[in-house]
């Protein structure tokens, strides 16, 4: 299996070939050279998250099968349908929430995003993603009026006003400060009524980074479901010192220079056994955290965070 993770990335390469780029001149390598536009280091850079995603909104419009965060509509329908989006950039989904009657509010310190997003949500459902209505249909989502609010705020210090059921962030989290990502966690907890949902969801987020993320939620006051059992395995695997990264929930071996070459597959496959004799002990305490994560989405207080870990 190939893990993207531990492959220099093109960018990393580039970077070993050239002289380092300026953020602009990275974006501006990109319309020439076609190196895809990276999210700036600096996440407080408003004008290089503008350049950005300027660069971002280009690509043609997707499949609305390709969005990922419309993959939440029958939940963010069911729980009533009020959905703040901080961090949008110019993703897609919270403009079709708007087109299957929810009343959606996004924020975003890119100017250029917010600008975009507006115009974009006064096209109808078929402009906005290729396939809309065979998405609808193949999912039983009826396209109903809704409501789009687009606002420039910094979601670590400012909140829309109102009364939220969902929260949905995708990829604006994890790179931020630890005490950054405090602030952000209370921020959204304190928009969504009592019983709300808030959703993380990350891309290779793994190890400590995944802890200090989870704990700015759990500091917040939000309840992960499962996060103990997680926790417990994820801390068991890295007192193991084996080198390792999850990919789909399991621990798996990457092909580096951990191991003497001739003597890879062996010390692998060892080490492999020794990762893979949590797993049981692992599941028994997923299985016996159902009850009290039952009785915390049942109690109509409890506010709750998941945290989606894809692997890319
Ligand atoms: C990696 S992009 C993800 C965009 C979008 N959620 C997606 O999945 O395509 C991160 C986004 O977060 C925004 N952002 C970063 N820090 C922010 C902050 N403190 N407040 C509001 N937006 C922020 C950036 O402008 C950018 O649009």
């Amino acid at each position: 299996m190939r893990l993207e993770r531990f492959r220099p990335s093109h960018s990393a390469y580039c970077r070993l070939r050239a002289p380092r780029l300026t953020q602009r001149r990275r974006d501006a390598a990109y319309h020439h050279d076609n190196v895809p536009p990276q999210p700036p280091q600096d996440w407080t850079d408003v004008d290089a998250w503008d350049r950005y995603l300027r660069a971002q909104a280009r690509a043609a419009a997707p499949r609305a099968d390709d969005i990922l965060s419309l993959r939440f509509a029958p939940m963010v329908l069911r729980e009533g349908g009020r959905l703040w989006v901080p961090g949008c950039g110019v993703d897609r989904g919270p403009a079709l929430y708007a087109a299957l009657g929810c009343r959606v509010t996004v924020t975003d310190v890119s100017p250029f995003a917010i600008g975009w997003q507006a115009a974009l949500a006064a096209q109808p459902g078929t402009r906005i993603a290729r396939g809309w209505k065979a998405f609808t249909d193949a999912n039983q989502l009826v396209p109903a009026p809704g409501s789009f609010v687009a606002l420039r705020q910094d979601f670590t210090q400012e909140q829309p006003d109102g009364e939220f059921d969902v929260v949905i962030n995708c990829r604006a989290f994890s790179q931020l400060a630890p005490d950054v990502q405090r602030r952000a966690a209370r921020s959204f907890e304190g928009r969504l009524r009592p019983a709300g949902h808030l959703i993380v969801d990350t891309l290779n987020v793994q190890g400590d980074e995944r802890t200090t993320l989870e704990d700015s939620l759990l500091d917040a006051g939000f309840f992960i479901p499962g996060q103990e059992a997680e926790r417990w395995y994820r801390d068991q695997l890295a007192a193991t010192g084996i080198v390792h990264a999850m990919v789909l929930g399991r621990p798996m071996i990457p092909r580096g220079d951990q191991y003497p070459p001739d003597e890879f597959a062996a010390c692998a496959r060892r080490d492999q056994a020794i990762l893979a004799s949590f797993r049981a002990a692992y599941e028994a305490r997923v299985d016996a955290a159902v009850p009290e994560a039952q009785r915390r989405l049942a109690d109509g207080v409890t506010k709750i965070a998941h945290v989606l870990y894809a692997t890319g």
